[in-house]
């Protein structure tokens, strides 16, 4: 039997240098960023093939409705706020959020982090203006300095060595502690933290923890030996991020000495943003060539044919779990723009996991000058995309998150109400508003009521 080639021949993983790549920073000086990428090319992978592998299998059970992706973590990683303590928060949040879903959906939640490699940051305009000063956007703490001055602002690529230096400790950091103990199901109420289980949502996490203790009592009276069953004492734990540098990406990308296969191994899933989806781009290109699943974002404004062309693109074999599709409509355009994207892949026989992005097409800039998300456009989304692939008869396959472990008050309502006035409180991300994890705690228990539906 022959199979059909999954790949064009003529990939190389520098074949995305002879097309446009967008977004990509004017480094000052090329050859000083060509020997940093000569280095990371040299170093050891972050990720992998394997583990891209088995990951790629979880989401072919997405994609059928047997498993629900869960993508959480923050818009842009920071060199500044790096710790331990934002890591092992961020985690007790998206275990938090991934018994609740799997509790109420009975099928398991895939764990995927925008950590470890979320650095890099495509921007609407090139340029920022303050005060009649204009300085080059800030495009994530890989490429140059938060800080508005042009010192700050110049791309740098020593910061590509710091970034890979950080996802290298974050992930080992993440590996422990999903696999070491912390993951435990015994430990379900210590991932609640202090802040959050004084709240309504907090209180009913502690009542369905109280329920998973009952369950695994019973199960060791009736003579089950839970010691025995890794699965309920640690977990399976992916990294993700933008694939946006496009050298990074290339610096990272190894072939497999098993299958003869290239992967990036700088994440175990990559995808394509909003703005850099372009058909014949050069990211476009990169990712058709790799074998890592890969996502795509797509906007309100995405055409149904440019949404097969992509898919035809990066998987001509249909192979399932390969592809994610992030639609971020937003709230108010979800249910007209939605529906007929989701009818031409299903008509063309895409196997694809439909995931909804509620957060990227919610953003808005408040009267307070602070760019905010309204929590219920993200909870409306979430409804308006769920209702629509019920509609189309596909599984609503998962759900892409940006939020932190911590009290931040950067978006708007929720059950424990962030009001305008509150925003300037304590609103530390450098890039997108996030929720926080009462609110993600929140959006969890939602979810998990439209996925019993
Ligand atoms: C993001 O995920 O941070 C992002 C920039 O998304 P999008 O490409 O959907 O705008
Ligand atoms: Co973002």
């Amino acid at each position: 039997m022959t199979t059909a080639p999954l790949f064009r021949p003529e990939w190389a993983p520098d074949s995305w240098r002879a097309r446009h790549a967008a977004q990509q920073p004017d480094w000052p000086d090329p050859d000083a960023l060509e020997a940093v990428l000569d280095e990371i090319r040299r170093l050891p992978p972050l990720v992998f093939a394997g583990e891209a592998r088995s990951l790629t299998e979880s989401l072919a059970d997405a994609a059928e409705g047997r498993a629900f992706l869960l993508v959480a973590g923050d818009c842009a990683e920071s060199f500044e706020a790096f710790s331990a303590d934002g890591i092992r928060d961020k985690l007790k949040i998206i275990l938090q959020m991934s018994v609740v879903l799997t509790y109420g959906s009975g099928v398991p939640t895939i764990k995927v982090g925008r950590m470890a490699g979320q650095f890099s940051k495509p921007r609407s305009s090139a340029m920022e203006s303050r005060d009649g000063l204009e300085l080059p956007s800030f495009r994530g703490d890989t490429v140059n300095d938060f800080a508005f001055d042009a010192a700050a602002r110049r791309p740098d690529p020593d910061r590509i060595r710091r970034a890979y230096n950080q996802s290298a400790s974050t992930l080992n950091l993440a590996r422990a502690f999903t696999k070491g103990g912390f993951a435990d199901l015994a430990r379900v109420h210590a991932w609640n933290q202090e802040f959050v289980a004084s709240s309504r949502e907090g209180q009913r996490y502690e009542a369905l923890a109280n329920e998973i203790d009952r369950a695994l009592r019973f199960m060791a009276a009736c003579g089950i030996d839970l010691n025995a069953e890794l699965q309920l004492h640690q977990v399976d734990y992916w990294t993700a991020h933008e694939a946006l540098l496009l050298g990074y990406e290339e610096a990272l990308t190894r072939r497999d000495s098993l299958t003869g296969d290239w992967y990036d191994c700088s994440a175990h899933l990559l995808w394509i943003g909003e703005r850099t989806r372009q058909p014949d781009g050069a990211h476009v290109e990169f990712l058709s060539g790799v074998k890592n699943p890969i996502g795509v974002k797509l906007g309100p404004d995405v055409a149904p044919q440019d949404v097969i062309t992509l898919c035809e693109r990066l998987n001509p074999a249909r192979e399932p779990g390969r592809l994610v599709l992030f639609t971020r409509m937003g709230a108010d355009h979800v249910r007209d723009a939605l529906p007929p994207v989701l009818r031409a892949v299903t008509m063309a026989r895409h196997p694809v996991v439909w995931a909804c992005d509620p957060m990227h097409a919610n953003t808005f800039t408040h009267a307070s000058g602070y760019k905010t998300r309204r929590f219920d456009d993200v909870m409306q989304e979430l409804d308006g995309f769920f209702a629509a692939c019920a509609t189309a008869g596909v599984p609503a396959g998962g759900v892409h998150i940006e939020l932190t472990g911590e009290d931040v008050t950067e978006c708007l309502g929720g059950s424990d109400e962030v009001l305008g006035s509150q925003l300037e409180q304590r609103y530390e991300t450098m890039c997108d508003p996030r929720l926080n994890a009462r609110q993600s705690l929140d959006l969890a228990f939602h979810v998990a009521e439209l996925l019993r539906r």
